[in-house]
């Protein structure tokens, strides 16, 4: 099977790693905006402008499904998209909403981008949700800072030393979970790990992994290395 995954930049290629840990024998094909990055606080208008580009651009790789590994389009766009497009369509948030419905935790924080944040999308009924934008986040994590911002990242997030579990509401969060759960002593959720757990594939193709990038530079690159222990070919877009 031949599987797109998109986002805006590297936030995705966490959810890469986690689909081709689960799922080793496929073909994955890779988008990220880097040249439009970040997401998070754009229009609706322009989030589906983006959105179907991408779209487009893995269906003409002969993808035979897609995986939106962005929070800010799962949570703006999705019904639209599906309405749109006759390829199935998986949304990054709706696997973890449900799995936070159904677990014990209560008091859940969540951290996102600011339009992920504004649409709501984690207001899950029943349980006391704390939720926080968090947009400094992703342009630490491409410039590949963390290690240099580790105080402030820290500082933060203590409004959810409280929580029973903190959702990384945004897919580039995955790359601090080390960092909070040694500092904060708070257990995390990764979106990308919920989908590759939950999600239901064959697993008997050849394996290939292409990453298309709308703008490529050094810190992207030693950033993916970081993330793919498998073998893979980055191309510009
Ligand atoms: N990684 C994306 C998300 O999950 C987008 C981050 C951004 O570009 O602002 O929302």
């Amino acid at each position: 099977m031949r599987i797109g995954i998109f986002d805006s930049g590297l936030g995705g290629v966490n959810v890469l790693s986690s689909m081709i840990k689960k799922y080793p024998n496929n073909e994955y094909i890779y988008f990220g905006d880097t040249i439009n990055l970040p997401y998070g606080n754009k229009e609706k208008k322009e989030l589906l402008t983006l959105a179907k580009k991408a779209i487009n651009f893995l269906i003409k790789k002969n993808v035979d499904i897609i995986i939106i590994a962005c929070g800010t389009i799962s949570s703006n766009c999705y019904s639209e998209l599906t309405k749109e497009y006759k390829i199935p369509i998986y949304d990054i948030i709706s696997p973890t909403i449900n799995y936070l419905t159904n677990s014990n935790y209560q008091n859940i924080g969540v951290i996102g981008t600011i339009k992920t944040i504004e649409s709501n999308i984690f207001n899950i009924p029943n349980k006391n949700i704390l939720m926080k934008k968090t947009p400094n986040l992703v342009p630490i994590i491409e410039n590949n800072e963390i290690e240099k911002k580790q105080k402030e990242i820290i500082k933060e997030l203590q409004d959810f030393k409280n929580s029973d579990v903190l959702v990384l509401g945004c897919t580039h969060y995955p790359l601090l979970k080390k960092i909070i759960e040694k500092n904060l002593k708070i257990k995390t959720l990764d979106m990308g790990q919920i989908i590759s757990e939950t999600i239901n594939l064959t697993n008997n193709s050849q394996t290939l992994c292409e990453l298309y990038f709308s703008k490529i530079d050094r810190n992207l690159l030693i950033n993916i290395s970081h993330i793919l222990d498998n073998n893979y070919n980055v191309y510009l877009k």
